[in-house]
């Protein structure tokens, strides 16, 4: 079996069996509302069961959600549907599929690091286009997350990762002053792809 078939059956064991609750959306992705487009595209970037998704539609987005587990997706277009929601899924290996250059107005990747996509998704927004990417850390102040440290972020790594970005927002609060509050255990950016011309 292939790494990624195994990757395949194993995130679709972990939604199988998942609570049937409704998908809720990132709590740091709905405090930088302000910061996303109201129309136009958006991506979510192996969505999972697609809480940010599902909160981008109803936000009035036109909504792509990507995902290797054919479970997961199943799953968010029924939750989709109880909603009256639409949701454009598609079944993804992001090992074999990039996302196509200047398609959408807003990306969202959370909780998934593959450090080689970075290129892909700051080109595959749109002038103006907005990314949204959080995910784990190797800094920890409580456990939780992967043990694979090729899956967690190196302090600041995300401002590397996508260096022709216009940083809005970053936060890697590490371990820092009184780790109960703030974002811990994963990092955070919001960055925009400036006109050609700006
Ligand atoms: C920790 S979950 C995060 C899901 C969602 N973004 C969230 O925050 O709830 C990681 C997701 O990455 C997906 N994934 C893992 N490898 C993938 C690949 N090669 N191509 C596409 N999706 C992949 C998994 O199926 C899983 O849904």
């Amino acid at each position: 079996m292939s790494r990624n078939e195994s990757d395949e059956s194993r995130w679709d064991r972990t939604y199988s069996g998942r609570p049937k609750d409704y998908p809720q959306p990132d709590p740091t992705l709905v405090s930088v509302d302000h910061l996303l487009p109201t129309q136009g595209r958006a991506l979510d970037l192996a969505c999972g069961v697609g809480g940010n998704a599902l909160w981008l539609a109803a936000r009035g987005l036109k909504v792509d959600a990507w995902d290797i587990s054919g479970v997961a997706l199943t799953q968010l277009t029924a939750a989709a549907r109880t909603k009256g929601l639409e949701i454009n899924t598609r079944k993804v290996d992001l090992n074999q599929t990039l996302p196509a250059a200047g398609a959408w107005d807003l990306i969202v990747v959370n909780r998934f690091l593959d450090r080689s996509l970075a290129g892909p998704i700051s080109a595959a927004l749109t002038e103006g286009g907005i990314l949204f990417y959080q995910t784990f850390t190797r800094e920890r102040v409580v456990p939780g997350g992967p043990g694979n440290p090729d899956f967690l972020l190196r302090p600041n790594e995300l401002l590397t990762l996508f260096p022709t970005l216009h940083v809005l927002l970053f936060h890697d609060e590490a371990a820092v002053g009184d780790t109960s509050r703030g974002l811990r255990n994963q990092s955070c950016l919001v960055g925009c792809r400036m006109s050609l011309s700006s």
